[in-house]
């Protein structure tokens, strides 16, 4: 079984192919694309919607091109086309959509519609043998550029939202305060770069909901942006070191808080921000001292790409399930 799939929620265009191999072996990755769109939108300071979705019709035929010679596969060699039916931009979404069912109709292959949060969620169990047969119960954080998310997992298509972001998402809250401080988009890789060497506990920032099962973080935003103009020297370093351990501590607090509350054994974090080396140790370190295995993807497949949805589509496909080509996006499609 080998599966096409596309993603195209915002502004990454992915294109990736995955096979399943026989028996209980696991996947193989047999191409992923990623074409990035940072550059178009960078001097909007932010994404337009309908830039995006042209580049996305400019971009996913030439990765198709790219993934298939380089996978050394024939479109005509493909099982199932998947693409993400939401949430994402309307615009965006439809591209994808629209291609993965065309390709799906034009070669009498079934299609499956993914939600982008299931890609993402699924994300750390990619390519493994235990992915390919079942997903342990777990407690899941996805933390991105859109959302902020935890997760009860009880298998695969079986979630229960244990709690969310009432405003900004931890990713979207790092592109903001890097903005606030000149630092380039997207704004997560800059802070943490800027907060390497820095001192975490010079500045003393809010963290908000502590005891809520749901997140906030535009308080913390604006907590940055009411001390920026009282300082003074040197501050970039300690300032971002300042709020990435305060996003971070959120973050740990509740997902060990879910972990406990669930009795599950095993952690995963996903999404852009779990890209992030002080989260990835941080949680990883409290996992260990809660007793809890601690599992997260390969950073390339943490922000937005083909391969996630190719990996969700694969479990889906092997579970029995289809969607029709009739089905249309949904930008604002749920998880749980
Ligand atoms: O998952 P993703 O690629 O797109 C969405 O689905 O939103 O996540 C993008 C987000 C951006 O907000 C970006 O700033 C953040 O992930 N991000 C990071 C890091 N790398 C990407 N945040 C913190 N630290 C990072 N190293
Ligand atoms: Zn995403």
């Amino acid at each position: 079984m080998t599966i096409l799939a596309l993603e195209t929620s915002c502004d990454e265009t992915g294109v990736a192919i995955l096979r399943r191999l026989n028996g209980d072996l696991g996947s193989h990755l047999l191409g992923s694309e990623v074409a990035s769109q940072i550059a178009a939108h960078e001097k909007y300071g932010g994404i337009v919607p309908e830039i995006a979705s042209r580049n996305h019709l400019v971009y996913t035929p030439r990765l198709l091109d790219r993934v298939t010679s380089s996978a050394k596969i024939g479109l005509s060699e493909i099982d199932a086309f998947a693409a993400t039916s939401g949430p994402g931009l309307a615009s965006s979404l439809m591209i994808g959509a629209s291609i993965a069912k065309g390709l799906a109709i034009g070669f009498g292959k079934p299609y499956v519609a993914i939600n982008h949060l299931e890609g993402h969620l699924l994300s750390p169990f990619f390519g493994s043998v235990e992915g390919n047969r079942q997903i342990r119960p777990n407690v899941s954080l996805i933390v991105s550029g859109g959302h902020t998310m935890l997760v009860r997992v009880n298998g695969l298509g079986d979630y229960k939202s244990l709690g969310r972001t009432v405003d900004d998402a931890a990713g979207e809250a790092f592109d903001k305060v890097a903005k606030m401080l000149g630092l380039g988009y997207p704004g997560g890789p800059e802070i943490e770069k800027q907060a390497r060497g820095g001192d975490p506990n010079r500045f003393d920032l809010p963290r908000s909901m502590l005891d809520s099962e749901n997140f906030s973080f535009s308080g913390l935003k604006t907590a940055v942006r009411y001390l920026l103009p009282k300082l003074k020297g040197d501050f970039l370093a300690d300032l971002s070191a300042s709020f990435q351990q305060a996003i971070i501590d959120v973050l740990v607090r509740k997902t060990i808080a879910g972990a406990q509350k669930c009795h599950v054994d095993l952690v995963t974090v996903s999404g852009g921000v779990s890209c992030n080396q002080e989260l990835r140790r941080q949680l990883g370190e409290a996992c260990g001292r809660g007793g809890f295995e601690f599992r997260t993807a390969e950073p390339w497949l943490c922000t937005d790409n083909g391969a996630m949805i190719a990996f969700a589509a694969l479990l889906r496909l092997q579970a029995g399930y289809r969607s029709e080509v009739t089905e249309e996006i949904d930008p604002n499609l749920a998880l749980a």
